[in-house]
């Protein structure tokens, strides 16, 4: 396995027993996690990896994904802010605008 530039993880909203129970599940962040795979993919943006996890602990501004190694947050995603987001990458500005703290 080649080991990612980059790693994206996206709130799949999982609690410790496996269920998938939070704001980000039901905001349908499942749905973003296959958008943002089907967008870096149709943008050619290698060297990305993306995974779902368990809930990252923030919520209230869910759905949530952050960017490693260079740990930066994005919430209240949706199928427009990703876009906004890897327009960014792509020109390699880290989207400070759509960030939360
Ligand atoms: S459910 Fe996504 S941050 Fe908590």
């Amino acid at each position: 396995m080649k080991k990612p530039e980059r790693h994206v993880f996206i709130c799949g909203s999982f609690r410790g027993n496996g269920e998938s129970r939070g704001v980000c599940e039901k905001k349908d962040g499942h749905s973003l996690l296959a958008y943002l795979e089907g967008e870096l993919s149709d943008r050619g943006m290698d060297g990305y990896m993306v995974s779902s996890c368990g809930c990252l602990k923030a919520c209230g501004e869910g759905p949530i994904l952050v960017r490693y190694p260079e740990g930066q947050w994005y919430g209240h995603l949706n199928e427009g802010r990703i876009d906004a987001i890897l327009d960014a990458w792509s020109d390699d500005d880290d989207a400070v605008q759509l960030q939360i703290s």
